[in-house]
């Protein structure tokens, strides 16, 4: 479990956070899910999301919701992603706001259109309906930031969230099978633990009979023997971003998406889904290639070893990603790739 301890520390430097407040997952989707179970809501409780969001959250708190009497609200975001306005999506999220709202179920960044929420906006929104609200009745900000870790530079405490739930198989490049929540420690304090955790003092506890509580990133750390080799190199790779620096790294992975969509929105039959503004997307790019299924689309680039994906989501895109491992002239073949195929 020391171990342990040397994720929680490489993931705490990189966030800007205090180690206890880290729990160790596997994956985004377990994180979001101890989250939204471990938050006592209630019948009449209000869970404001999106129509945006991945299925990892809209499940979680579908499960939730059967479970406590919670009501689940969807609402939309934005029209069209590509015109997308921070001060639009702020204001959406604030009238959505009622005095039964407890939980803000978020995503940094949509896989569903590449869009990157204006988080921080969001959050004074959230802070000032809280106002004046008793601890136990204010909402809290949940952030699916799976999509931003990585990728965008900004820090929890940067983006004003109440919780931070992440994988870090994606932009950080972490293993597969490792993930973390980050919760602030009022946010902490109202997530009672689901799983079993191995960490002390839970096992202990129960050795000893003692009842000593447990930090939110000890309690909340799943138990089980887990896939400790791949937890543990989670480390590595928050050292590897963290020594090339996040700034640096956020700075290249916008400087590669906007030459992707620079080059893209010149192809004619090429509708671009995700915003110009960096301020408003991180390395995720998805396209329409007009008259084109987009998994047609993205086998025959893969033809050219050139790597996309269909977004999993009812609306289907073809998504790009551009990051650290990606080259300049790679962003200019994908270009020229998807030219010839809209011709
Ligand atoms: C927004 C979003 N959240 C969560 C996930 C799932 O992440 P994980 O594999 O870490 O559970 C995905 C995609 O796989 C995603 O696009």
């Amino acid at each position: 479990m020391e171990r342990d301890d040397e994720v929680r520390a490489a993931a705490a430097v990189y966030l800007g956070v205090d180690p206890a407040e880290l729990a160790l997952t596997g994956s985004t989707t377990m994180g979001l899910a101890l989250v939204y179970h471990g938050l006592a809501l209630r019948p009449g409780d209000h869970v404001l999301t999106t129509t945006h969001d991945f299925y990892a959250t809209h499940e979680a708190l579908r499960l939730a919701a059967a479970r406590s009497g919670a009501e689940v609200e969807q609402i939309p975001l934005y029209d069209d992603p590509a015109t997308v306005s921070a001060d639009d999506v702020t204001g959406r999220v604030a009238a959505a706001l009622r005095p039964e709202t407890r939980v803000v179920a978020l995503t940094w960044v949509h896989s569903s259109t590449g869009v990157k929420l204006p988080v921080r906006g969001i959050a004074d929104a959230v802070a000032a309906a809280n106002a004046g609200r008793a601890e136990a009745d204010r909402a809290v900000l949940v952030l699916d930031a799976v999509h931003g870790l990585g990728a965008d530079a900004a820090r929890p405490g940067d983006l004003g969230c109440d919780v931070f739930v992440s994988g870090t198989h994606k932009w950080l490049f972490g293993p597969r099978g490792t993930g973390l929540v980050w919760a602030s420690a009022a946010a902490g304090a109202a997530v009672a633990p689901i799983i079993p955790s191995f960490t002390a003092p839970s096992f202990g506890n129960w050795l000893t009979g003692d009842d000593q509580p447990s930090p939110f990133g000890a309690g909340n750390t799943p138990g089980g023997y887990q896939a400790f080799e791949h937890r543990w190199a989670a480390a590595e790779a928050f050292a590897f971003h963290q020594a090339i620096g996040p700034d640096r790294v956020a700075a290249r992975t916008a400087e590669l998406a906007t030459r992707l969509k620079d080059g893209l929105a010149e192809v004619g039959g090429v509708r671009l889904v995700t915003p110009r503004d960096p301020e408003l997307s991180a390395g995720l790019v998805c396209v329409e290639v007009s008259g084109r299924d987009p998994f047609e689309v993205v086998e025959r680039l893969l033809d050219q070893r050139i790597v996309a994906s269909v977004t999993p989501y009812r609306e289907a895109y073809v998504r790009f990603g551009t990051s650290i491992v990606t080259t300049p002239d790679q962003v200019d073949a994908a270009v020229e790739a998807v030219a010839d195929l809209a011709r």
